[in-house]
């Protein structure tokens, strides 16, 4: 289909290649959302580093729907001028940034929020253990109302695009799942019902943010657990959102609660790679868009393999290693270093976004 190096564009968004940093939370912002120094800089980082899109970490579009300390947020109008600090650094270092918007729902603490977690069931989470609450129509309305608000505020801070996140277990990939929607109202039951909140938020997005603004998703093709959503009807949703005029699906799946079948899993070898490629593949039959594919993608091979198949790469954990990665693979070395510890997130906790190994190779260097 494509090399790496062939520019692409989705909804009149060009992009000089096929390589895109799939949404990290980077631990990087103060108390109230709003992007530090230390932020900027890193985003500007990739875009030095010849990243072809960036994506934001989640950003959360409503004061209960945070999902980590430090996450960056975009739920008031006050965070606009913060945030185009970010565009305006992007943009002068000659890359492209979309903002990832989220609601974590049930998947977060009262701890980091100030408020019970919700979603579209009463349940004790099973990888948080907080007890979420079941939101009323209601409230599903408001938070309609607050994605669509967030990715106004994102257009108008001079993000090139807007991603929903869709994935991983926070609010929207709640709705879509059987295993935490058990719902008996028009916001549950079949596919259809389970996937009306993710349906109407894109809509109000839409009409936020108008016809000729790039937004995607981040969609599950799969939860990874018994009771769970399966790729059967991920992608009758997929092919719904294709036909509602989304300009691109980035496909990943898993969640916390699914241990080792989560969205970032261990990779070993080139047999790891591209674990979620084959659910990109049956999206991209059905669905009317162009498709991204993440999950496990370290070697230019297999990345220039997967392109045969969909339009786009994401990588998260090699970029945090490795920001200048898409330069690196045009002259250098053609696989990341990332060896998927996982100690990012830990690093992410501690002190913002940061390779925990070559932390400790700094350790020893200064030892
Ligand atoms: C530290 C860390 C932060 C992440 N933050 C987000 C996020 O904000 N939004 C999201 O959709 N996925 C997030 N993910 C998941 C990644 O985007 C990606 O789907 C997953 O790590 C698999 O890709 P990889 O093998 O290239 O890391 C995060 C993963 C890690 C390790």
């Amino acid at each position: 289909m494509a090399d790496i190096y062939t520019p692409w564009s989705m909804n009149g968004l060009e992009m000089p290649n096929r390589l895109v940093r799939s949404a990290t939370w980077e631990g990087l912002a103060d108390d109230k959302g709003a992007p530090t120094h230390e932020l900027i800089l890193a985003l500007a980082a990739l875009a030095e580093g010849g990243c072809g899109l960036i994506i934001t970490g989640y950003c959360y579009v409503s004061p209960e729907g945070k999902g980590l300390p430090k996450q960056t947020g975009v739920y008031m109008d006050a965070l606009v001028g913060p945030l185009t600090r970010i565009t305006d650094a992007v943009h002068t270092a000659g890359g492209k940034i979309a903002m990832q918007i989220v609601h974590a729902g049930g998947q977060t603490k009262q701890e980091w929020t100030g408020f019970q977690p919700v979603g579209p069931s009463a349940m004790t989470h099973p990888a948080f253990g907080e007890e979420v609450a079941e939101l009323s129509v209601e409230d599903i309305h408001r938070i309609i109302d607050d994605f669509a608000l967030g990715a106004a505020r994102a257009k108008a801070a001079g993000f090139d695009a807007v991603q929903l996140h869709g994935a991983h277990g926070y609010l929207l990939s709640q709705f879509n799942s059987p295993f935490t929607n058990k719902r008996q109202d028009e916001y549950g039951g079949d596919w259809e019902g389970r996937g009306r909140m993710m349906f109407e938020v894109l809509q109000a997005a839409r009409n936020a943010v108008g016809p000729n603004y790039p937004l995607f998703i981040k969609l599950n093709s799969v939860d990874g657990l018994e009771g769970g959503l399966e790729l059967e009807d991920a992608v009758k949703m997929a092919k719904r959102l294709g036909d509602m005029g989304i300009d691109a699906i980035e496909v990943s799946g898993g969640q916390p609660a699914a241990g080792k079948l989560g969205a970032a899993r261990v990779v070993k070898d080139a047999e790891d790679e591209g674990y979620f490629l084959d659910n990109a593949k049956a999206i991209k039959e059905v669905a009317d868009c162009p498709v991204i594919t993440v999950g496990g993608y370290r070697s230019k091979d297999v990345v220039a393999s997967a392109l045969d198949e969909v339009e786009a790469v994401a990588m998260c954990r090699p970029f945090i290693r490795q920001p200048d990665l898409v330069n690196l693979w045009k002259t250098g070395d053609a696989k990341a270093t990332c060896i998927s510890c996982g100690g990012c997130l830990a690093v992410g906790l501690e002190q913002g976004l940061g390779c925990s190994q070559e932390l400790k190779k700094q350790k020893k260097g200064g030892a």
